[in-house]
């Protein structure tokens, strides 16, 4: 069974897409899942190809993802002339490497790093693989002899619990209580012990986009240690607020300022600005990260070390990244991030004063809100909202919440960099001009099986 989207299980009627008389060439079929015998002329393949990705979203619309959506031309240009440059070759393409760590050492300052000079870092996929290599590195540092779990929050994004599936570490979750979707300092306490590998904090929650309090996690976890209790690590999952907050909120300590904290791991194609294919992971000093996780090859010329999941990776997302750090600067995140921020506090405001909605957050940590319902609404559910504004072409998710608050169902929306005050005033007046619809029916329509995509939140645990 292939890992399809259920929507594309092969109708019979669709094994060919005919090219004549559309495109007005020979007459010819194109194959759609069995391997094509013969070429296809370039015009033909790129036509067919184009015409079928049509029908995707248009990913400026779309709120649900974190993932950038825009970027500036100079950046479409640099991606292009990397398009053949492989990471991995660092031997053959040395400038690429040398701009990989300079990246790292740049995140390393921005996270206060008490030596961003000598770190160690590296590029990786996405959060998803940095969070596999943190979680690694976790687990191999620690010293029990039991069986090794991992301190978690309910809200986290699916990869923690793919890390602990696949190498076999306990995940011991905070589940929700109430109105606190989020880890606490108490909770996490009463489940770590001797045999475990770490606490995980998140900047960012990707349920309602709060950040965790990392500093009192850091505090309660020092004060066990200095009990004679076990000295546990905290890794901090940065996939959005670590480019957030370093330029919003310098004040807040949830870095390398405390000590505990052992390495920090962020998406560079979430609020780091560039195209998907890009996460960081950073470890505050060479020790956090033991030495025979690196594997060291030389069979690409010279003698290479590497830490990741993936061998072969486009080098083409690291020049953007270096380009959009040199591009911006400090204050020119500072304040890409600020109007994000700006157009995510305004629009939550103005959702909250439509009447049926509540926020659950208000776009003031990450530029990210979760509302749900109020329980005089009406009779209609977040599931049906979300299908109205995707009538206008809005990608608004609904989902629920994971234990203890399944009962929970909300609607989030994510603002990028991209989505302006103007973009906000034509969704709101969507949302208004769907309302009166939804509160004629009788009945909610769609109930939470109608859950789409929403970039690893949901409940799945
Ligand atoms: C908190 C958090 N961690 C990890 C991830 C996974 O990141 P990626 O999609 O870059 O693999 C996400 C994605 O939304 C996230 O929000």
């Amino acid at each position: 069974m292939p890992l399809t989207h259920p929507d594309n299980t092969p109708p019979p009627h669709r094994s060919e897409v005919a090219v004549n008389p559309i495109f007005a060439r020979e007459p010819l079929h194109v194959p759609t899942y069995d391997f094509p015998a013969q070429g296809t002329d370039p015009e033909v393949a790129y036509q067919v190809v184009h015409d079928e990705l049509m029908l995707d979203g248009n990913a400026r619309l779309n709120l649900a993802t974190f993932v950038s959506t825009w970027m500036e031309p100079h950046a479409n240009r640099l991606m292009a002339e990397c398009f053949d440059k492989n990471v991995i070759d660092k031997d053959e393409y040395p400038r690429t490497a040398a701009l990989e760590d300079r990246c790292v050492r740049m995140l390393a300052g921005l996270w206060h790093a008490p030596d961003p000079h000598h770190v160690v870092g590296c590029s990786t996929t996405g959060s998803s693989e940095a969070c596999m290599l943190a979680g690694l590195a976790l687990k191999r540092r620690w010293r029990g002899t039991g069986t090794p779990n991992i301190v978690l929050g309910a809200d986290v994004q699916i990869c923690w619990e793919k890390f602990a599936n696949f190498f076999e570490v306990e995940p011991r979750y905070v589940p929700m209580e109430g109105d606190r979707f989020t880890l606490s300092a108490e909770e996490a306490l009463r489940r770590v012990d001797e045999n475990t590998i770490g606490v995980v904090t998140i900047m960012g929650s990707t349920f309602d986009g709060s950040y965790e309090p990392v500093a009192e996690v850091c505090h309660a976890l020092d004060e066990l240690a200095a009990r004679g209790g076990p000295d546990i690590p905290v890794h901090v999952d940065g996939a959005s607020g670590a480019l957030i907050a370093p330029f919003l909120d310098p004040e807040l300590a949830w870095d390398f300022r405390l000590p505990r904290v052992a390495s920090i791991n962020t998406s560079g194609h979430k609020y780091g600005l560039v195209y998907p294919g890009i996460g960081w992971v950073v470890w505050r000093s060479p020790d956090a990260l033991p030495d025979e996780l690196v594997f060291r090859v030389n069979y690409l010329g010279g003698e290479m070390p590497t830490f990741a999941l993936n061998f072969s990776r486009p080098g083409a997302q690291v020049a953007a990244q270096y380009f959009t750090f040199l591009r911006l600067g400090f204050d020119g995140y500072r304040r890409v991030q600020q109007e994000c921020r700006d157009v995510a506090t305004r629009l939550a405001t103005e959702i909250a004063e439509l009447g049926p909605f509540e926020l659950l957050t208000d776009g003031s940590h990450i530029p990210a809100f979760a509302f749900t319902l109020r329980e005089d609404a009406g009779s209609y559910s977040v599931f049906d909202v979300s299908a109205a504004l995707r009538a206008s072409g809005w990608l608004v998710p609904a989902y629920s919440f994971p234990a203890n608050r399944t009962d929970l169902s909300v609607l989030r929306i994510v603002v990028r960099n991209g989505f302006s005050h103007d973009l906000a005033d034509l969704l709101l007046d969507d949302l208004r001009r769907a309302l009166p619809r939804l509160e004629a029916q009788t009945a909610p329509a769609r109930g939470r099986e109608s859950a789409g995509f929403a970039h690893g939140a949901g409940s799945h645990h």
